[in-house]
């Protein structure tokens, strides 16, 4: 008889798990291997079990999704150490990949193995989407059947560089705003965040040896009106004044994002894009100024001289704070838009040519070799420091500096040249992944953007390998990111707009295999990752759910 029992039990289980393949789950990215079994894990009320090697922020990351559980399902879980047969289950598991975890549900326990923090963050997350959505709202919801499905899951990223760039220089957003930025990043499983933190329109993080750039470069005294070649004028009020990060601050916000997982790449953006700089320090021009913080956008004549040997006492200056408060490898050191003007006329570029010896080639003028050197000087005061530079496309023009990681944005020719080339790339190409651009052809209702358009599913298009390249080539492709450039972009609201639900897509981009995307199960997914967005308070736009979007500047 109690055998019998036994048996039925263990049929029934059977059956409740068996594999059932036409349900996918709401997870975005979504996982690379999936096997779902019908029947549920009840996890209201679940005790969490803890392996005593469990890394630390993975420890606060469980004490904050059982608090949240707690809370939505009204019944208390608890965290307690050791491993157990039942409830949620974290184990850490040395042989799996950095990055990779394993999620088993069954009726009884949930277990998530992973070798390090991002694996279980990762895990966590995935196991959020998969609760009914009501998990990411502040209210309690007894009515919500609080079960996750029986399933297994095998997963890890694609690609082990999966960035979001943000510029805070053109208009800047507070630590808060940049928490809540790093927040959705995270729940996207990307782990760099790159800090766009100066421009010819501001300086925005504190250097203790050079306070003038917070104090003075900080702020413009006016900003242009309307798009750029539209010819408005000048609105005639001054941007910026406080608007800066505090080195605690940076300590803060960098903290913040290791416990997330996430990796902060700091960007200086040098020689050119230093007006604001130059406004403080206009010894470090070719002519000398005087300069005023710009207050247009675009691309500025005027640049840092590395004709002068002060130029180069100000950069190291900088990063030598800067590799203080920021433990990333990379550093981004820009290199993008620096046109040559100045240093043609200049007699000390031209004198810093000569005793160089630097000659063009018929690609490239001579001074295209004077920025060659510039990056090469600094890529060598780093890798001194024991970190490596990252520079978007134009650093290859002249010669590409050594170990220099190249961000290709104009488009993918400069990700595949570097490749060609045996250094490391990181794919970013306008076209499709700059989230400044307009998310509607209907340009008209939206507010004013760039230009361009680059729909949600024109971002969930993009494939970074290109025909033709080798395996070895396609092994220098270490990630893929998108850039938001904040010229029109002066509110959180508006920002959260342009950046939501286009991250979702690039998030498949960068953390599935190419054979795993696909547009139509993400497309009905949107709903309700939508519905998350809403539930932890960001804007978000609405074009691909088929519902005329709210506008940030008509809320
Ligand atoms: C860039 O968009 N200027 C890198
Ligand atoms: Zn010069």
């Amino acid at each position: 008889m109690k055998f019998h029992y036994l048996l039925a039990a263990v049929i029934l289980l059977t059956a409740a798990c068996s594999e059932k393949a036409d349900r996918t789950l709401d997870v975005v990215p979504y996982p690379n291997e999936v096997r779902l079994r019908s029947g549920n894990f009840d996890i209201a009320g679940a005790t969490f079990h803890l392996d005593e090697n469990l890394p630390e922020y993975a420890v606060s990351a469980v004490a904050d999704f059982a608090r949240q559980l707690s809370k939505v399902t009204g019944k208390e879980s608890a965290i307690v150490s050791g491993s157990s047969r039942t409830g949620v289950v974290l184990i850490v598991d040395p042989s799996l990949k950095n990055e990779e975890y394993h999620l088993d549900t069954s009726l009884k326990a949930i277990v998530l193995k992973a070798s390090g923090l991002n694996g279980f963050l990762y895990g966590l997350t995935t196991l959020r989407q998969m609760l009914p959505v009501e998990f990411f709202s502040n209210e309690p919801s007894q009515e919500v059947e609080w079960v996750v499905p029986c399933s297994k899951i095998i997963d890890s990223p694609r690609f082990s560089y999966r960035g979001m760039h943000l510029d805070v220089a053109r208009h800047f957003f507070s630590v808060n705003e940049v928490k809540k930025y790093l927040d959705v990043m995270a729940m996207h499983k990307l782990n760099r965040f790159h800090w766009h933190l100066t421009d010819d329109q501001g300086w925005r993080i504190e250097i203790k040896k050079y306070p003038e750039l917070t104090a003075f470069g900080s702020i413009r005294k006016e900003t242009i009106i309307g798009h750029l070649y539209s010819e408005q004028g000048y609105d005639g009020t001054p941007y910026g004044e406080g608007l800066w990060y505090t080195q605690d601050q940076i300590r803060e916000v960098v903290s913040y994002a290791a416990s997330l997982g996430i990796t902060i790449v700091p960007e200086i953006d040098l020689p050119g894009h230093m007006v604001a700089a130059l406004a403080c320090y206009p010894e470090l021009g070719c002519t000398g100024g005087p300069y005023s913080v710009w207050t247009r956008w675009g691309v500025a004549d005027d640049v840092l001289c590395p004709g002068k040997e002060a130029t180069f006492d100000f950069i190291f200056g900088v990063l030598d704070e800067i590799l203080e408060l920021f433990p990333s490898e990379y550093i981004h050191i820009g290199g993008d838009e620096c046109p040559k003007v100045r240093w043609e006329k200049c007699p000390d570029c031209q004198a810093r040519i000569a005793e160089l010896g630097l000659s063009g080639n018929d690609k490239h003028a001579v001074e295209f070799f004077l920025q060659s050197y510039v990056t090469e000087r600094v890529g060598e005061y780093l890798a001194a420091k024991g970190r490596k530079i990252i520079g978007w496309d134009e650093i290859l023009e002249g010669k590409l500096a050594p170990n220099a990681t190249v961000m290709s944005w104009r488009g993918i020719e400069g990700g595949v040249e570097a490749a060609r080339l045996g250094h490391d790339a990181i794919m970013t190409p306008y076209s499709h992944l700059y989230f400044d651009f307009y998310q509607s052809e209907n340009k008209d209702a939206e507010p004013l953007a760039i230009g361009g358009y680059s729909p949600v599913e024109k971002v969930y298009s993009y494939e970074p390998y290109v025909e033709g390249m080798t395996k070895e080539e396609t092994s220098h492709i270490i990630g893929v990111q998108a850039n938001l450039w904040t010229e029109y972009i002066t509110t959180d609201s508006h920002l959260e707009y342009m950046l939501l639900p286009r991250l979702a897509a690039l998030s498949e981009v960068q953390w599935c295999k190419a054979e795993k995307k696909d547009w139509n199960r993400f497309l009905e997914s949107l709903p309700v990752v939508c519905q998350r967005y809403g539930m932890m308070g960001y804007n978000y736009a609405t074009h691909c759910l088929g519902q005329s979007s709210v506008s940030p500047e008509a809320e």
